[in-house]
């Protein structure tokens, strides 16, 4: 256990996101949960140090959401971009995988949620993680993102286009902030019966989120720009 740290997570009203906060919270840390609706229920009865609302495809609405973060807290030490959508969000059928079923509308808004929102989020909460302790950016990424594994399985493109994304992201991100002792690491968090994952999924959100926890603690500035899994192995790119 190491000592309470001030966290902000994206997406902590269900799912992996709703897990991890129910942990980190019970372990006694400051979780400032973000959700899309004003009173996100199942987050607020976790005990949460505070609810940040936007919509990870409204820049302002980000903006405006940690700047009120900010006026709560004088730094932070990790933030979880955990929040994140497939097509299947924006109107895209189950089958509908392949690069050529998108129109243009669904694929940008895919990757608007998964890999601008996360930018745009880091980009704000900056001057917050400079005042941090040890402080680590964890980007929720996905095997899906990965070149070796995507090709032969895997859920629309446009996921998996944007989770590649995602990890281009945070490895330029880990670059940039590695000499400001600010980490940035993905994680693969397994395959997980959540409303994304679906119920053959053979890891619980509980399951998952109990390895991430475990495996953030090991976490220090040398894993800067590492894909790992949820249980800290080394993910392949
Ligand atoms: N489940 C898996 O098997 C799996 C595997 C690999 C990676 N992942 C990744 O793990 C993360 C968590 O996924 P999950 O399985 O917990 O998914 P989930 O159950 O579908 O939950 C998605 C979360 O993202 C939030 N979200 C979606 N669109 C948003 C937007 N526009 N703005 C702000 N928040 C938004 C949702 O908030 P609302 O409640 O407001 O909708 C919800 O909290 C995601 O990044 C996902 O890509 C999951």
């Amino acid at each position: 256990m190491t000592n309470a740290r001030r966290v902000l997570l994206t997406g902590a009203n269900r799912g992996l996101g709703h897990q991890l906060a129910r942990l980190l919270i019970d372990r006694g840390d400051r979780v400032w949960g973000t959700a899309r609706e004003a009173a996100p229920e199942a987050l607020l009865a976790l005990g949460p140090a505070g609810i940040i609302q936007f919509d990870l495809a409204d820049e302002a609405s980000i903006v405006a959401g940690i700047a009120q973060l900010g006026e709560q807290v004088a730094g932070v030490d990790l933030v979880i971009n955990c929040a994140g959508a497939d097509g299947r969000s924006f109107g895209m059928a189950d089958q509908q995988r392949g690069p050529f079923d998108f129109d243009a509308a669904s694929f940008d808004a895919v990757n608007r949620v998964n890999v601008t929102g996360p930018m745009v989020v880091v980009r704000e909460v900056l001057p917050l993680l400079r005042r941090g302790v040890d402080p680590l950016v964890l980007n929720i990424s996905s095997q899906l993102g990965s070149m070796e594994v995507a090709a032969s399985i895997g859920r629309d493109t446009g996921y998996c286009v944007s989770k590649a994304a995602l990890n281009m992201l945070s490895v330029k991100s880990a670059a940039a902030l590695a000499g400001e002792g600010i980490a940035v690491v993905m994680l693969h968090p397994g395959w997980v019966s959540t409303d994304m994952g679906g119920d053959t999924a053979p890891l619980t959100p509980l399951e998952s989120a109990t390895a991430i926890v475990e495996t953030i603690d090991g976490l220090s500035l040398a894993d800067s720009g590492r894909f790992v899994r949820w249980d800290g192995t080394t993910h392949p790119w």
